[in-house]
């Protein structure tokens, strides 16, 4: 049986892109595995979150996780901030972390972009507490969108970097997993590579029909193929993208062949994905509303991962400062 983990930051909500891109594969293989979720509201830090926000985010994605299809009955499914031995492990993979390879992470650059006025040292860091997160429980299989390989191989490099200077073989070298062949990257419907919270762009599940519906008929689009099997702009590529994932194999071949011979429409393929949208998203809404009002099942299933998730990551922290050289006491 193997370990697989997976996680997700706690601000905002639960977009396609999450969905898509991790939480699907998650849900596909909790049955047959060991597997741990966890809520990343440690990392919510880098941006300086209230008390208030912090309570109420983590334990909104919850819902919507658990909403989602992310059984708790069989996956430990808990707080990052429950689990403080992630820290300590933190702390002794940063003292093998190299400044300059943690400043040339794709996503640390990306941070300087967004918020150049709180380039902290958590947002440095954030590959080497994300390999903590990882290698806590010793995953093998972590299900992630395309925009976490970096920092996988991030992992890889820091548990193979401790087990040489150990010269044990300790931690396993973890992989991003996805059920196809490649990893997935949910694009905006903006135009953008990426749907994302930070980018302002992202369909949430928790958005109503209307929502759903004006979001979708604002995407971006170009003036149509003039000639047949013309190569498609992004705007159009990106429809077409998320259409995969919502849609029927039908209604997509529909689309692709009246692309191919310039008969589309751009407004009824918005008015169908929009539908098509809304019909994923419904049934995950009514159960977040749902989940909202059980305030003690929620409570119970935050307790219970807890204390799963100690007892995996105590192991591995005993194991740990043993190698190091400290005392367990
Ligand atoms: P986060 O919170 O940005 O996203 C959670 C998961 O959703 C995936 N994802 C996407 N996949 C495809 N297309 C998209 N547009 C898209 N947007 C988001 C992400 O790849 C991710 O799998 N650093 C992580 C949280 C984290 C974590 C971990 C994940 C912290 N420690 C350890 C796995 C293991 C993050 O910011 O994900």
């Amino acid at each position: 049986m193997e370990t697989v983990l997976s996680g997700i930051r706690s601000t905002g909500n639960l977009h396609l892109g999450n969905y898509f891109g991790a939480l699907k594969n998650f849900v596909k293989m909790q049955h047959e595995n060991k597997c741990f979720f966890f809520i990343a509201d440690y990392h919510s830090l880098t941006t300086h979150p209230t008390p208030e926000d912090i309570r109420k985010n983590a334990k909104q994605i919850l819902i919507e996780y658990v909403a989602a299809g992310l059984d708790p009955e069989v996956s430990t499914l808990y707080f990052q901030s429950d689990v403080p031995e992630v820290l300590e492990l933190y702390l002794f993979l940063n003292m093998n972390a190299y400044v300059g390879e943690l400043e040339r992470c794709t996503t640390f650059k990306e941070k300087i972009r967004q918020q150049p006025d709180n380039v902290n040292a958590g947002l440095l860091t954030y590959p080497t507490l994300m390999a903590a997160d990882i290698l806590i429980h010793k995953a093998d299989k972590v299900p992630v969108g395309k925009d976490q390989e970096q920092h996988l191989e991030m992992t890889r490099l820091f548990a193979s970097r401790f087990n040489r200077l150990y010269k044990i073989d300790y931690f396993k070298e973890p992989q991003a997993y996805n059920f196809g062949k490649n990893l997935i990257k949910i694009p905006g419907l903006d135009g953008s590579l990426k749907m994302g919270k930070s980018e302002g762009n992202a369909i949430y599940l928790i958005d109503t029909p209307e929502v759903i519906r004006k979001k979708v008929m604002r995407a971006k689009t170009d003036a149509g193929p003039t000639s047949p099997h013309q190569e498609k702009s992004q705007e159009i590529q990106n429809l077409f993208a998320i259409m995969e994932h919502v849609s029927s194999v039908e209604t997509l071949e529909f689309f692709e062949k009246t692309y191919a011979d310039c008969s589309i429409r751009y407004g009824d393929m918005k008015k169908q994905l929009a539908e098509d949208i809304i019909a994923f998203c419904n049934p995950i809404r009514e159960r977040i509303l749902e989940l909202s009002s059980q305030d003690k099942r929620i409570e119970q299933i935050i307790h219970t991962g807890a204390e799963k998730a100690r007892e995996s990551a105590r192991k591995t922290i005993a194991e740990v400062r043993e190698i190091i050289g400290f005392r367990n006491t």
